[in-house]
């Protein structure tokens, strides 16, 4: 089985909050000392409080780097890429190398499909939930391709939703990005290489988004919501990431399948 427990290039989009962030500590937990975690997200005291409780809390010499960056936003994206890339210096350092996608937002859940006509707000969505993984994903293997160590193995993880496989009243550009997403990387992962590509539906969480969620206008959706938050199967965002983080270990998962948190579980789930 493969180990997490080497010196690790981890890089982790929305990392301020939520399932991020739980996910950043879960994995510095897991990495070897020389580790390199990048954590980016727009709010920059959130990242590095969350760089000082790693510090603080985690034992093994992980360095975390935080870079601040506006993912709906062209320039904020190339700058970020040139941040990240440009400083990371000698990856044969590196024995396993991770970007995980998993900063997201909902976008315009106010009006209904047939209303989106605003082609700014629809292009800065899709720059945050479809551009940026993809160009993201072209840098981080191109800089990791280049390492002198054939060994170094390359993982990509990007988080989905059930949205993307469901149509849900007034989230039709989150199901719309969610859906084109898992094609994109299920495409990339039938060019073949030895890239490992994880899709993981991290199940219903109490973060930032799902409250975002409670504030649609389709009363029968935000029932359904209000029922799951009460439902034992409500995790926290500890609990998802756990689960995340145990699939990488154990490295099981097909390329691009999705992966849904529940049946890691072993969990019977209605949404
Ligand atoms: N919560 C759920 O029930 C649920 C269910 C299924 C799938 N998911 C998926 O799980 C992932 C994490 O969601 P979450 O629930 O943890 O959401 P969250 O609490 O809202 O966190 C989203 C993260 O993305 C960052 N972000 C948002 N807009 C950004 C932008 N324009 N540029 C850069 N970063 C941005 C946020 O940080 P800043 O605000 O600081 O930028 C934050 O760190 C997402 O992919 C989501 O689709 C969540």
């Amino acid at each position: 089985m493969p180990n997490l427990n080497v010196p690790t290039l981890a890089i982790i989009t929305g990392a301020s909050r939520g399932l991020g962030q739980s996910t950043a500590f879960q994995l510095a937990k897991r990495v070897d000392s020389g580790s390199v975690m990048y954590l980016t997200a727009r709010t920059q005291e959130r990242l590095d409080e969350t760089a000082r409780q790693i510090k603080q809390e985690i034992l093994n010499e992980v360095e975390v780097r935080c870079v601040s960056a506006d993912l709906s936003n062209e320039d904020s994206i190339r700058e970020m890429n040139r941040k990240i890339f440009e400083t990371v210096g000698d990856v044969s350092r590196f024995s396993h190398a991770i970007i995980i996608h998993n900063a997201a937002s909902l976008g315009i859940i106010s009006k209904n499909a047939r209303e989106m006509n605003d082609v700014p707000s629809i292009q800065q969505f899709f720059l945050l939930n479809m551009t940026a993984p993809i160009v993201m994903t072209s840098s981080f293997l191109k800089c990791t391709n280049g390492c002198r160590s054939s060994s170094l193995r390359q993982t990509v993880v990007q988080i989905t939703s059930l949205a993307g496989s469901r149509p849900q009243k007034l989230m039709h550009l989150y199901c719309a990005a969610k859906s084109g997403r898992d094609m994109f990387f299920r495409s990339m992962a039938v060019e073949g290489s030895k890239v490992r590509i994880l899709t993981y539906e991290p199940g219903a969480i109490d973060t930032m988004m799902f409250k975002d969620a409670l504030k649609t206008n389709d009363a029968e959706f935000r029932a359904n919501l209000d029922r799951i938050s009460g439902e034992d199967f409500f995790l926290s965002p500890k609990e998802s990431a756990s689960v995340l983080v145990k699939l990488l270990e154990e490295d099981k998962y097909e390329n691009a399948d999705i992966v849904h948190c529940y049946d890691v579980l072993g969990l019977n789930v209605n949404v």
